[in-house]
């Protein structure tokens, strides 16, 4: 049986030494190292004990403290890896050691120039008939033409949507897609146009609109995946109507808090990265 396989890094130098989203304004110095990191076991716990998936390990690196956010290591199809090229210098320190790790782990290693996040800022939606498309969002740290070009590397046809919110500078933070076609978004996160596109290609029965209540809480920064013939989602925070429509969707929810982890931006779906199966 093919088990799903995920990237994660420790927590053992994170924390909020710079600003580079909205969310690390006046959280210089406030998250908890030991909070953080029972956190951060128990959401590593719920993939490899609860749910029973592989989870790889990349050691963390003294003074990059946002490395535990591997969604932004850059994209992975198949074993070929697309390293992020990233916006902020302060990030751009943790290329070499994705790198190196990809490298070491059998991976080729594609570079394309120009500013992109990986796995923050492009995701993958799978139609419940099968057909792939590559959502990429522009608006704060990754650029559409580098996108583009990513696309055609991998070979995937795109969907450009434009994030018009600060708050929600990474796709991930307000777009999921879900097993079986399903999506959970915040459609104030995009431009009108881009809310457009996206109810257009995705039928309005797998669509779910969370709460602005619940989308400040990352409630869609979440990971869904199906083992064993059972659909999960992983998250920090749900509300409760995103429960119950996820539950009626056959979904098992796990719901882990990870309040230490937004005050640098980031939840479930950022501090990880999926190994085996293209760009989701
Ligand atoms: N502090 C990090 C940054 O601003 C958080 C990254 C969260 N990652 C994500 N995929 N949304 O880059």
């Amino acid at each position: 049986m093919k088990v799903a396989r995920y990237l994660m890094c420790r927590p053992s130098y994170f924390g909020v030494s710079y600003v580079i989203n909205p969310w690390m304004e006046n959280q210089i110095g406030q998250s908890d190292q030991s909070v953080a990191a029972q956190q951060w076991d128990a959401l590593h716990r719920t993939f490899t004990d609860t749910i029973g998936v592989e989870v790889s390990l990349i050691p963390p690196v003294d003074g990059l403290p946002d490395m535990v956010f591997t969604a932004n290591a850059g994209l992975v199809e198949g074993c070929r890896f697309v390293p992020s090229r990233f916006m902020h210098q302060e990030r751009r320190g943790e290329e070499t050691h994705f790198i190196e790790w990809f490298s070491a782990a059998g991976y080729e290693i594609i570079d394309i120039p120009g500013y992109q996040e990986g796995a923050g800022d492009m995701l993958n939606w799978t139609s419940p008939t099968g057909e792939s498309t590559l959502v990429c969002a522009s608006g704060f740290r990754s650029d559409f033409e580098t996108a583009e070009r990513v696309a055609s590397v991998v070979n995937r046809s795109t969907l450009a949507v434009q994030l018009v919110d600060p708050r929600f500078y990474h796709l991930d933070t307000c777009f999921c897609p879900l097993p079986g076609g399903h999506i959970i978004w915040f459609p104030g996160a995009f431009s009108e146009s881009s809310q457009a596109a996206i109810r257009d290609l995705i039928p309005s029965d797998l669509r779910f609109e969370v709460q602005a209540e619940d989308a400040t809480r990352f409630c869609c920064n979440a990971v869904g995946l199906t083992h064993k013939n059972q659909r999960h989602v992983v998250m920090g925070h749900v509300g409760s109507d995103a429960q119950t429509w996820l539950e009626g969707k056959g979904f098992a929810v796990h719901v882990r808090p990870l309040t230490e982890f937004l005050k640098a931006g980031g939840s479930a779906k950022c501090l990880t990265l999926r190994l085996d199966s293209g760009l989701v």
